[in-house]
């Protein structure tokens, strides 16, 4: 069922063990969970002992319905991973999580943010301030 999300109901807040369940739940509703390796349980138990990352959720009504993760490591703050579930997206879920991660990269002292980013979902990024740059992804899996 989709609920209508006011900003007053939402908590971004930091990720903590309990929320691992329901981020799985929604990186595969997503089809973002192609790589366990890298964004399963494990993976997000390491992310949360490194100092460099910021990795955030959003709870609505006591529900995980978002998550953002992110790198500063002294130059160069990037996020690699954005995900609003798909019966709360459209509502300002994503923009709020942008913004919030930004936020802490500036109080960490990055200058700039990237992202990384698929082309289904671009044209979000433009929309909360953010342009394509000659730069792309590559990887060896
Ligand atoms: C992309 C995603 C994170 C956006 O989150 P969201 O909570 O739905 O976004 P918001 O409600 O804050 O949308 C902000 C604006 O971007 C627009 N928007 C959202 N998704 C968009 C998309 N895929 N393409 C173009 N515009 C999009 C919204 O319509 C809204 O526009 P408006 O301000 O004119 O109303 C979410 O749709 C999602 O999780 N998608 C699947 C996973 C994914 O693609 N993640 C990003 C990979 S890099």
């Amino acid at each position: 069922m989709e609920r209508k999300i006011t900003r007053d109901y939402m908590l971004i807040r930091d990720f903590e063990v309990s929320d691992i369940d329901e981020i799985v739940e929604i990186l595969k509703l997503n089809n973002q969970y192609g790589h366990p390796e890298v964004d399963g349980p494990e993976a997000m138990k390491r992310v949360k002992a490194c100092k460099a990352a910021v990795f955030l959720v959003c709870e609505v009504d006591g529900k995980v319905v978002g998550l953002v993760r992110g790198v500063y490591d002294g130059s160069r703050a990037i996020i690699h991973l954005l995900s609003v579930h798909p019966t709360c997206q459209g509502q300002g879920i994503g923009t709020a999580l942008v913004r919030e991660i930004v936020k802490r990269f500036g109080e960490k002292g990055a200058p700039t943010v990237s992202a990384t980013v698929t082309d289904e979902s671009l044209g979000f990024w433009q929309k909360v301030g953010f342009r394509k740059t000659k730069a792309f992804l590559v990887g060896n899996w």
